[in-house]
Parts: structure tokens; C-alpha cells; sequence
């Protein structure tokens, strides 16, 4: 018999959280789960605490004393912390191999650092850190030893097309920068579908509610990452993303939308050769690999059906109706502190539209604003970053509430 991995899933109880959590219920004999993080949908925590009897249980301070007794009887021996304390504990168990990061947004920033120092295997799904301060991470993996292994699809596609050598560079921490052209890697393109407004006009995009943005065709996703996709700051996210742990300039990264969602993004070979990875878009693919590498695993879902899909379509983003992309990449080549404000701006901007404060178009209104009044400095450690990003916060927050048209 094979021996059980620990496993943690931070934010159990999102999008990311269930699919892994479907996955591990495939493996039972390969994966136990040791610690399980919600924050304030307790009543879609407790089925699982239940199901999976997890030793550490995190959430929202004030949310984990409604958790009910009844609940915490049948896991005995389980302990909960609520706050950035219970998810560190989460993913720092002594127990856990592998912690799965999908707390959504900044807010994951302090558990997905603390598995790296930790030294455990972690599927990073939770962009935002690598975002920020790809690089502190980066140089933390170097430091314990810890692997990364991304499982945002289209980084997870990317890392699926490298050849072994760069793939132990990624996971490793050192990043493919110094040694992709040695190994004839020219250049990454990340595919997007496009979202919900690929063929809206820029009127309807303008006037678009937090319903119809959080449509998205083809993915099933949370909140935060779906109005993202609606205004492309999500593929400029990970635009940066991929430049923080790829270790590549952002010169090296095109963008191309691909509305279909079954070409996860594409490596291009000094050879002329394009390799890319295809799948129906569900996030148990990469998950599922992340949690077996090197080995494949069944992750539950099928194969893709090219002659049932037809034809694929290929076309240049429109950087006047998704003005975000511009913004990402400007902050992608600026560096330093800069996406960190990306960031917290966009952050703060998603949650005031989704609370119907602010009109769509404001979303990259409030970013560009932001980005053209922060000063840029150099990031040193996670204070520093978490330092900026309440400050950019802060002055966003105080920018939508005096509204933009002052
Ligand atoms: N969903 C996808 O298909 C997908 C694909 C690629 C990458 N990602 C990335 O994965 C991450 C998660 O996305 P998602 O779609 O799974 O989000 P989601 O469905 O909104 O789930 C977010 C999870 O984080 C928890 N959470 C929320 N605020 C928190 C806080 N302040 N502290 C700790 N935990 C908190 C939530 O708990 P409660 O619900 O209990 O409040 C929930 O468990 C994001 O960074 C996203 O960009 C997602």
C-alpha cells in the first residue's frame, strides 16, 4: 500500500477548495487530509469537517465560534484557530506534504509564504502572492527546500510544455529566466477566453452589472477571479504572475484569447515548434497533476473531444475595450512595488463594483488612478509588501468613496 499524503486545503470551502477537495475523493488511499481552512461560509465548512476529520480547522475569528459542537464532536482532536493564525497552522501542520493555496485574493498572501518557509510542496492556485511578491516567494522555496508547483491553469499549462530540467528550476524557486534560451524555450503565450464581454460593445461593457460579469462562459469560478476575467485584469494578473515565478521579462509573455478555454497556454521553441497543453476547462486537470507530479493521476474528468469542440479560434486582445491588460503590463514592466498596487487597487475596485458602488468602466479607472499617484519602491520582505498594500488600499477605498468624477 502506498503511503498517505497530508494534505492541506486553504479556503475548502471556494472554487479551488472544492474541485481539490473532489480530487483527493477520487485518492483516498493516496492523500489524507490534515488541515481544512474556510473563512465565513461556515455552513459549507462543517460537511466537510465531517466528511474529512481534518486535525487543523481555520476561519474567520468570528466565524469559527458559530461552528457547531455537534460538528467539532464528530472530528475530536481537531483544533481550530480563527484569522491569519489558523491558516499559517493550517499549512504549516507538521503533518502536511502538500498545501493546496486557494484562499482568494491578498488574503492569501501570509499562509501561502508561511507553507513555502515551511518547506512543503505547495499547489499554488491563489495568484495574488505570486503577484505581489513573486520573487519573496521564490527566494523562500530556495531557502527551505520547499516545491512549487503552480496550478493556475494556464502556469500549470506552461509548466506541463517545459522540458524536465526547467521544470525543476520552477519548482525549485531559481526560476526558467537564466536558462530557457539554453534549453531553446523563445517565448510563453497565455491563452484567455475572453469573458463574458468578448463581443460586447464598449456601451454595454460600460453599463455591465455584477450579474452579467460574473457569467463567465466557459469556466465555473469565484467572485473575485470571474469579474477579473470580465475586465482581462485576470490574464493581466497572470501576466505577472507568470513574469514573478517564471523568472521572465514581460516582453517574453504574449497574450491571446482563445474563447473556446481548451488551449491552457502555449510554450514557442527556437525550432519553430509550439507545444501547449489542452484539456477541458476544469480546474481538477491541473489540480489533479499538482497533486500527482511526477505521476498522472485520474483527475475525474475525461479527455477532450476535438471533433465535438470543431474549430478553435485564435485573435489579438482589444486593448481599448480591456483597458486592464494595459495597466498589468505596464505594472509587469515597472516591477518593484508596483503590482502590489495593481493589486490592492483592483481588489478594492472588484469588491466596490460587486457591491454596486462603483460602474464596471470604474474598475480600471481606479487601478490607472492609483498606479498614477503610487510611488514605486523596492520590496524587501512581507512586511514591506503587506505595508503597501494597506496604504494602496486605504487610498482606494477613500477614491471610491469620494467617487472618481472628483
Ligand atoms: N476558481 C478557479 O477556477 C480558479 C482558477 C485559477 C486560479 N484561481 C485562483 O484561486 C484563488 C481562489 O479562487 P476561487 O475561485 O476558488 O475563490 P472563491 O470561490 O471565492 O473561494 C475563496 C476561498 O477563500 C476563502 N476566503 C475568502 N476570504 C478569505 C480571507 N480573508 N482569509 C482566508 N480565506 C478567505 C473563502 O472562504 P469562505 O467562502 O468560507 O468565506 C473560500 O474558501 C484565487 O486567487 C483565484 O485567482 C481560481
Amino acid at each position: 500500500m502506498t503511503e498517505q499524503s497530508g494534505v492541506a486545503v486553504l479556503g475548502a470551502t471556494g472554487s479551488i477548495g472544492t474541485s481539490a477537495l473532489d480530487v483527493v475523493r477520487l485518492h483516498r488511499d493516496r492523500y489524507k487530509v490534515v488541515s481544512l481552512t474556510g473563512w465565513r461560509r461556515i455552513a459549507a465548512l462543517e460537511p466537510l469537517l465531517k466528511e474529512f476529520a481534518p486535525a487543523q480547522i481555520a476561519a474567520e475569528s468570528e466565524s469559527v465560534s458559530v461552528i457547531d459542537v455537534t460538528v467539532l464532536d464528530s472530528c475530536k482532536g481537531s483544533r481550530y484557530l480563527g484569522g491569519e493564525e489558523g491558516l499559517i497552522a493550517a499549512a504549516t501542520h507538521p503533518d502536511v506534504d502538500t498545501v493546496i493555496a486557494g484562499v482568494s485574493g491578498a488574503a492569501g498572501l501570509g499562509s501561502t509564504l508561511a507553507a513555502v518557509e515551511a518547506g512543503k510542496r505547495v499547489l499554488i492556485a491563489n495568484k495574488e502572492p505570486l503577484v505581489m511578491c513573486g520573487q519573496l516567494v521564490r527566494n523562500a522555496a530556495l531557502g527551505s527546500g520547499a516545491c512549487l508547483m503552480p496550478i493556475d491553469s494556464e502556469h500549470n499549462a506552461i509548466f506541463q510544455c517545459l522540458p524536465l530540467e526547467l521544470q525543476q528550476d520552477v519548482t525549485s524557486g531559481r526560476g526558467i529566466g537564466s536558462r530557457s534560451a539554453g534549453a531553446g524555450v523563445s517565448r510563453i503565450t497565455l491563452t484567455a477566453s475572453g469573458g463574458p464581454f468578448l463581443r460586447a460593445s464598449a456601451a454595454a461593457i460600460a453599463n455591465a452589472t455584477p450579474a452579467q460579469a460574473l457569467a463567465h462562459p466557459t469556466w465555473n469560478m469565484g467572485p473575485k477571479i470571474s469579474v477579473d476575467s470580465a475586465t482581462l485584469m485576470n490574464k493581466g494578473l497572470e501576466l505577472i504572475e507568470a513574469c514573478n515565478l517564471f523568472g521572465l521579462d514581460e516582453s517574453q509573455i504574449d497574450i491571446i484569447i482563445h474563447p473556446q478555454s481548451v488551449l491552457h497556454s502555449m510554450v514557442a521553441f527556437n525550432d519553430g515548434s509550439l507545444i501547449g497543453q489542452m484539456g477541458n476547462p476544469d480546474m481538477r486537470i491541473p489540480i489533479s497533476y499538482g497533486l500527482a507530479y511526477p505521476e498522472r493521476a485520474s483527475s475525474g474528468i475525461e479527455a477532450l473531444d476535438l471533433v465535438e469542440i470543431g474549430q478553435l479560434g485564435f485573435e489579438r486582445p482589444d486593448l481599448e475595450r480591456f483597458p486592464s491588460l494595459v495597466l498589468a503590463r505596464e505594472a509587469a514592466k515597472s516591477g518593484r512595488s508596483v503590482p502590489i498596487a495593481l493589486n490592492a487597487a483592483n481588489e478594492i475596485a472588484v469588491e466596490a463594483f460587486l457591491e454596486t458602488r462603483i460602474r464596471f468602466y470604474e474598475i480600471p479607472q481606479v487601478v490607472d488612478r492609483i498606479l498614477q499617484i503610487h510611488e514605486p519602491s523596492e520590496v524587501s520582505d512581507l512586511a514591506h509588501v503587506v505595508e503597501i498594500d494597506l496604504a494602496v488600499r486605504a487610498l482606494a477605498r477613500e477614491m471610491v468613496q469620494r467617487g472618481l468624477s472628483s
